[in-house]
């Protein structure tokens, strides 16, 4: 991506030239021809963590609704949400950056990524039991692909999902939707997050 940056400043209205192809190699880069919002020139920053490849422990954020990528960026600059490289990250973007990053990553299509192949079935059946009882998919939806406040959790990365419940049962992380995760993580053990992660992270 070096040198989009000086044609990203350029208005990239009709999709020509380098923007054309900076989108179509984002269309590309994120698995399906789709007609994306317009990159904001500040969405490059993000793509060495967010990218195909993921880095640094980030998850994928493509195809999360605009409202919840905006309040994660809005709780990491406030300092609510902790996360060193994050509140580094958010410190530096404005409302109006903040809002055409939401729509942005939220127009990019949900990457496809296959689950890993599960070599603990057993922690899988006991993540799938652990998510009934707390009803998890009361609010994330049968698929975990999200419903309104609440975001996609299925086939995130293992451990991204287990620090994200630890987070929120350490309150070092808010949660949207009237504190609704704070609630849920405060009764898991540390064996729940652990086989929840894990079968969230396996969904087909
Ligand atoms: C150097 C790596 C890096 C860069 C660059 C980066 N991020 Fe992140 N991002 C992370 C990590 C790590 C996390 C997970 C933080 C945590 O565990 O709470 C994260 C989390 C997030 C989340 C929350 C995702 C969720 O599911 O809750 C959003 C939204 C986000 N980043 C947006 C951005 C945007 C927008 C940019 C560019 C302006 C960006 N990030 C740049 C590493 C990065
Ligand atoms: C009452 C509704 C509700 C229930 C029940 C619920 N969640 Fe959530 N969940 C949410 C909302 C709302 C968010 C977004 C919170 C925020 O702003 O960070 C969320 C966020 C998450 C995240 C963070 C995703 C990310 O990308 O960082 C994970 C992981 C998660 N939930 C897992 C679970 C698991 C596992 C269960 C069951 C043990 C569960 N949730 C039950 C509403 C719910």
């Amino acid at each position: 991506m070096s040198g989009a940056n000086a044609s990203a400043r350029q208005p990239a209205r009709r999709f020509s030239g380098p923007a054309r192809a900076a989108l179509s190699l984002l269309a590309l880069l994120a698995g399906a021809p789709v007609l994306a919002a317009e990159a904001p020139e500040v969405a490059q920053a993000c793509l060495s963590c967010h990218g195909e490849a993921l880095a640094e422990g980030a998850p994928p954020i493509a195809g999360h609704s605009s409202n919840y990528i905006q309040l994660q960026l809005v709780f990491f600059r406030a300092g609510r949400r902790k996360n060193e490289i994050m509140q580094g990250v958010a410190e530096g973007l404005s409302d109006n950056d903040i809002r055409a990053l939401g729509k942005y990553f939220a127009s990019l299509p949900v990457p496809d990524a296959k689950p890993p192949a599960d070599t603990q079935p057993d922690l899988t059946k006991t993540g799938e039991t652990a998510a009934l009882q707390h009803r998890c998919a009361a609010c994330h939806g049968d698929t975990y692909l999200g419903i309104q406040a609440a975001p996609r959790v299925a086939r995130l990365p293992e451990a991204y999902l287990a620090k994200a419940l630890g987070d929120y049962r350490a309150n070092t992380r808010p949660s949207s939707g009237g504190a609704a995760m704070t609630e849920v993580a405060g009764s898991l053990s540390d064996a729940d997050i652990k086989a929840l992660a894990h079968y969230l992270a396996g969904l087909p």
